[in-house]
């Protein structure tokens, strides 16, 4: 590709400067183009737009390849730990010993809520899908901490990232503590920051709450493996809400009800629903042929994704970290077999070979959080936990864009040309 592309529209040539990212595809600029040629472009779904300019991550989705800030994934789940993949994500760079240190106890010192914040909690039914209770809760904190909300001044957006981050585990766990009707459970900060999550999720004040290294670690992992993704459509909601100026906690609350979309995050969930349904191995080729059967409405969960046209590098991790789970806990969950057998077996068929259907990270996610003692409700509230990092990140991006400018798309208008109005008794 040259340095220009040229469009035709209507007889009349213009030119668009043709942008260079530091890896990945050439980006037309067709910010003129309206102006130049009276035309928009079209593109529902984003598949072929970049909304943005973006140094956060990189998906190379040919070759399974997913960079936060240049580092591959499968190096920072094996060797980094979550709160330092938030340092990473924010700041640009790895923190030194001291740096990561401050910023795990300024994160650790701001995980306790508002008192206020409980009694806003008893305004749900019992049975209030915790999702539900994530959209409100967090679009509330605005209400509870109006001194961070001015977006022009980096610090209040800092102290904002940071309140967001330490506080959205303790929402979480009083989601669900508030779900099954128990107490809810206060932070403790002699703990790390997964390890105060399971806690504050499964604990009781009539016990001690003994944490499982090896499920903190898995916990700790899987909030790495969901930190961020690119502009994928919660993100991409979080920067639309901001981009008019809104403060950070609402536009997070946006991101969140975009994430409760079964196309979205809920696939964990129907991932795990359908392994269930199999239940035994013996029963995966007639699934096998129901998902290649173009009459037949049923797909395999947890296969496919828009991006990914190879392998999720998170299922691998994924994959990996279910073992040290099951062998952490002493699981032994006949649906991880039935998992690794459907995988096996769909890999070798010529269908999937041919559409470049891969596991994605739902695909095991889903049977690790059951282990651990999850409900299917929780499996999108901890994406939520983990992606907010993500959103905060990406929003303070935008914010510090100058060309950033409030996101309003157009549209190919197909209704009825001008009319006048017929009065009522006339119709
Ligand atoms: N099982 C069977 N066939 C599939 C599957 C699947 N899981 N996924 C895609 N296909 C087939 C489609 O039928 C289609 O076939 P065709 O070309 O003959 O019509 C072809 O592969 C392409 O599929 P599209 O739906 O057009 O691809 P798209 O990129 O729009 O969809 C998606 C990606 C939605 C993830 C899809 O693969 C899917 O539905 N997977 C199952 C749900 C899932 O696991 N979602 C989680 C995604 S990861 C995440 O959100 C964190």
């Amino acid at each position: 590709m040259g340095d220009t592309a040229k469009f035709i529209v209507e007889g009349k040539e213009v030119e668009s400067p043709i942008l260079k990212g530091s890896v990945g595809p050439d980006v037309i600029d067709i910010r003129k183009l309206y102006a130049q040629t009276g035309a928009f472009t079209y593109d529902p779904g984003f598949t072929s737009t970049a909304s943005c300019e973006s140094a956060l991550t990189y998906i190379d989705g040919d070759e399974g390849v997913l960079l936060h800030r240049g580092y591959p994934i499968g190096q920072l789940a094996e060797n980094s730990s979550f709160m330092e993949v938030c340092y990473l994500l924010l700041n640009g760079e790895l923190p030194s010993a001291a740096e990561l240190d401050g910023f795990t106890r300024t994160i650790t010192r701001h995980t306790m809520v508002h008192e206020q914040l409980s009694s806003f909690f008893k305004g749900f039914r019992r049975d209030a899908h915790p999702m539900a209770i994530m959209v409100g809760v967090v679009g509330a904190l605005s209400a509870f901490y109006h001194d961070s909300t001015d977006i022009s001044d980096p610090v209040q957006r800092r102290i904002s990232a940071h309140r967001l981050i330490a506080k959205i585990p303790t929402i979480a766990a009083m989601a669900y503590k508030y779900s099954v009707g128990q107490p809810f459970v206060y932070p403790d900060n002699k703990l790390s920051y997964a390890g105060n999550f399971l806690r504050m999720t499964f604990g009781v004040p009539a016990e001690e709450y003994e944490v499982v290294p090896a499920v903190e670690k898995a916990m700790d992992r899987i909030f790495i493996l969901h930190a961020d993704h690119e502009q994928n459509a919660s993100t991409s909601t979080v920067r639309l809400a901001g981009s008019s100026g809104a403060n950070p906690f609402a536009c997070v609350a946006a991101g969140i009800a975009c994430l409760w979309g079964p196309a979205h995050g809920g696939a964990n969930e129907a991932c795990l629903n359908m392994l269930r349904e199999i239940g035994t191995p013996d029963k995966i080729p007639h699934y096998i042929e129901r998902a290649k059967d173009k009459n037949d409405p049923f797909r395999l969960m947890g296969f496919g994704h828009r991006v990914y046209k190879n392998r999720d590098p998170r299922a691998t991790v994924m994959q990996k970290t279910v073992r040290e789970v099951f062998d952490a806990l002493n699981v032994q969950d006949p649906l991880f077999e039935t998992a690794l057998r459907l995988e096996e077996i769909a890999l070798n068929d010529p269908y999937f070979i041919e559409k470049k259907l891969f596991p994605n990270v739902d695909f095991y996610s889903g049977i690790i959080l059951s282990a651990i003692g999850f409900p299917t409700t929780m499996f999108t509230v901890l994406f939520a936990l983990a992606r907010t990092v993500g959103w905060v990140a990406q929003w303070n991006e935008m914010i510090e864009d100058p060309s950033q400018k409030i996101g309003r798309p157009r549209q190919l208008y197909t209704g009825p040309t001008q009319r006048d109005y017929v009065p009522v008794g006339q119709r």
